[in-house]
């Protein structure tokens, strides 16, 4: 037991930000941070941390809670074991009692596992340090491939005997049962008698994010045609290969402090790099990366550079899986190493700045480099170059950011020497046929519950109306919907440059991504529609509307349309004023409206929650709506800033 007094000064030391911070890559935003989700698939953060209160909560998902329950939540650890790790990671002393019989028990499946696997890491690694075999071969071993002892050290490398049964033994007589060894895939049976999964064999722990064993790679030492060089733990309650990265524990900080995660094949990889002072690294383990790998590094960073060798196969293998990184919204950018190297024996080759300096050299971004590469393999064959350019743009098409999707057809059409227009209509081509009906179905654009207008509760909404607004927005759509604004951009070494984007997808991806709906229902069905046809990767012809079934879009949409909002340029003349036609200014003109839009409705949201705020029933209840009325204050500062950007 834990005692109270311990608890206390366990909590007072624990800081929210810092112990959500070693899981989820957070971002200052006034006296609070935000970033992605852990708990649920989201490319626009709606995570937030109240350092000051102590908490966080998702506006997406609506989880929240304190630093413990984040464990509890996050890392499956029950309630004591989320105090020792506070208390570990605060240096607040507390006194390890051993587990009772009953306690032992009430362990669940999952916690025996862990229990288990932190044992038999402790086993492989005293096997090495210090029985004959592994002191005399293993170590030898490990030396020769250039590991330190530091580095050995630091990934927990041990080693398993040659004997048949040498930890099943050890195992049992520390009390593991039988059923439980074998669930976790370090011992086998057969014919009644257990026997050691892992024998002669380096052992490379496979970490969890929070740095708990959740099973283990196994090398040969000796190269055997008749054996698999590795062997790995087997699919258990706590081992789910594809949820697994090896590495992630150790290069996580890394990861978010660079922006970058390198992605390398194996074990080996991971290690030597580190050793050669590059931390952010991970290994696939020699497969394409899984959906869910993918949304664990996404927490991090949305920057990936994958390492390969230079031979075919190594340049096949990037090729490979690439696809869904883009499609999970990532950058993709690869170095090759020199025919016959890996980053292991690179980073052995090379002193660690020259192994910095070649991955810093040589990193490109993937789309150009497929474009490069199949361009030099179709040469000037136009037949070949047809089928290039729709192989190019199958790739651009999953890129779901329309700047970087425009980024990536100017580009590549140059490089093609195409016009780009070509290469856009058959990257929406593609799009409207296979990328976009399912990405609509996976990821509905969802709305955070306290953003939904509740018009069925006395509100202040009346006072503060944004019916206004609400048109003007809809009149750009249905004015402008297809012309191309030039917006302000990064390039990919983050030089700004300009890039043309399609009105109606700047609009509706700017709206999604504040998570704004409409209050007038017309408007909001014009919009929804708009938004499915973005999706489809087209603008909505205005007769959809013009002619729509529902008399109230019509109506609205012909009000609309017959812009009374334009002076006259009689009456321009007349009074000597001269105002650039909304036509020919449309970029500005739009900005000034859907910041307009934004700030009413923030307005709104305050006033709602100040009347909420008021009829608060209870403590817990009032420290939301003073945390959303924080929350919705500092963005109506950023929209108030950008609009005046644009109107001094
Ligand atoms: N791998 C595996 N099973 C195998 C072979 C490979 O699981 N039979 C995985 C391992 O995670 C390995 C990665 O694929 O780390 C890359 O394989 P490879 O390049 O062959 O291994 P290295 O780790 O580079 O080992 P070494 O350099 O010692 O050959
Ligand atoms: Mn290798």
């Amino acid at each position: 037991m834990i005692t109270p007094d311990t608890i206390g000064k366990i909590l007072d030391a624990t800081r929210v930000e810092e112990v959500v911070g070693e899981f989820v890559k957070l971002k200052k935003r006034g006296i609070n941070l935000i970033g992605l989700c852990p708990f649920h698939n989201e490319k626009t953060p709606s995570f937030h941390v109240s350092p000051v209160k102590g908490i966080y909560k998702c506006f997406g998902c609506g989880k929240a809670g304190s630093a413990v329950s984040f464990l509890m939540e996050h890392e499956q650890y029950s309630y004591p074991d989320a105090l020792r790790y506070l208390a570990r990671k605060y240096q607040v002393e507390i006194e390890e009692e051993k587990p009772s019989e009953e306690q032992q028990i009430a362990i669940d499946e999952k916690e025996a596992l862990f229990n288990l696997t932190a044992f038999a890491q402790k086993y492989f690694e005293d096997t090495l340090y210090q029985s004959e075999e592994g002191k005399a071969i293993a170590m030898l071993y490990l030396k020769e491939r250039g590991f330190s002892l530091e580095t050995i050290k630091k990934f927990g490398l041990g080693y398993s005997p040659g004997q048949w049964d040498n930890f099943a033994r050890y195992a049992a007589k520390n009390g593991y049962k039988k059923e439980l060894l074998i669930k976790s895939g370090l011992v086998k049976e057969s014919d009644h008698q257990i026997y050691d999964t892992f024998r002669s064999r380096i052992i490379f722990p496979v970490h969890s994010v929070s740095g708990r064993v959740l099973g283990f790679g196994a090398r040969l030492l000796i190269s055997d045609k008749n054996k698999p060089k590795y062997l790995n733990s087997p699919e258990n309650d706590i081992y789910h290969k594809s949820k697994i990265l090896y590495g992630i524990f150790h290069s996580r900080t890394a990861i978010a402090k660079l922006d970058n995660c390198l992605l390398v094949e194996g074990y080996t990889d991971v290690i030597s790099m580190h050793q050669a002072g590059i931390e952010n690294v991970i290994a696939s383990s020699g497969t394409s990366l899984t959906a869910d790998q993918i949304r664990l590094i996404r927490r991090y960073t949305s920057n990936i550079t994958l390492l390969f060798d230079g031979d075919p196969a190594g340049i096949k293998a990037a090729f490979r899986g690439v696809d869904m990184i883009l499609s999970e919204g990532l950058n993709v950018r690869l170095v090759l190493f020199p025919d016959g190297e890996d980053p292991d024996s690179y980073a052995r080759k090379y002193r660690p700045v020259e192994v910095q300096q070649f991955i810093a050299e040589n990193s490109v971004d993937f789309i150009s480099f497929k474009t490069k590469l199949l361009l030099n393999e179709a040469q000037n064959d136009p037949i070949k170059k047809a089928s290039l350019i729709k192989e190019i743009a199958q790739t651009i098409a999953l890129v779901a950011d329309p700047i970087t999707r425009s980024l990536y057809t100017r580009k590549c059409s140059e490089m093609l020497q195409i016009e780009e227009s070509l290469l856009i209509d058959e990257t929406n081509r593609i799009r409207r046929k296979k990328v976009l009906p399912a990405e609509f179905e996976q990821s509905p654009i969802d709305v955070a519950p306290e953003y939904i207008p509740e018009p069925q509760h006395p509100t202040a909404s009346k006072n503060v109306t944004n019916g206004f607004h609400e048109k003007e927005v809809i009149r750009m759509l249905l004015q402008y919907g297809d012309r191309m604004l030039e917006l302000d951009a990064l390039d990919d070494l983050g030089k700004p440059i300009i890039v043309s984007v399609r009105l109606a997808d700047f609009v509706v991806e700017d709206l999604s991504s504040d998570q704004l709906t409409f209050d007038n229902e017309v408007c909001q069905k014009i919009h929804q529609i708009f938004q499915y046809n973005i999706q489809n990767a087209e603008v909505p012809a205005l007769r959809v509307f013009t002619d729509h079934p529902d008399a109230l879009v019509r109506q609205i949409t012909m009000s609309l349309i017959e812009t009374p909002y334009q002076l006259s340029e009689n009456w321009q003349a007349k009074h000597h004023i001269y105002v650039k036609p909304e036509s020919e200014n449309i970029k500005e003109s739009l900005l000034q409206i859907l910041y307009a839009f934004k700030l009413k409705r923030i307005d709104r949201m305050i006033a709602d929650n100040q009347i909420k705020l008021s009829n608060a029933v209870d403590e817990s209840e009032l420290t939301g709506f003073l945390k959303l009325d924080m929350e919705l204050k500092s963005k109506r500062k950023t929209f108030a800033d950008a609009l005046n950007r644009i109107i001094p």
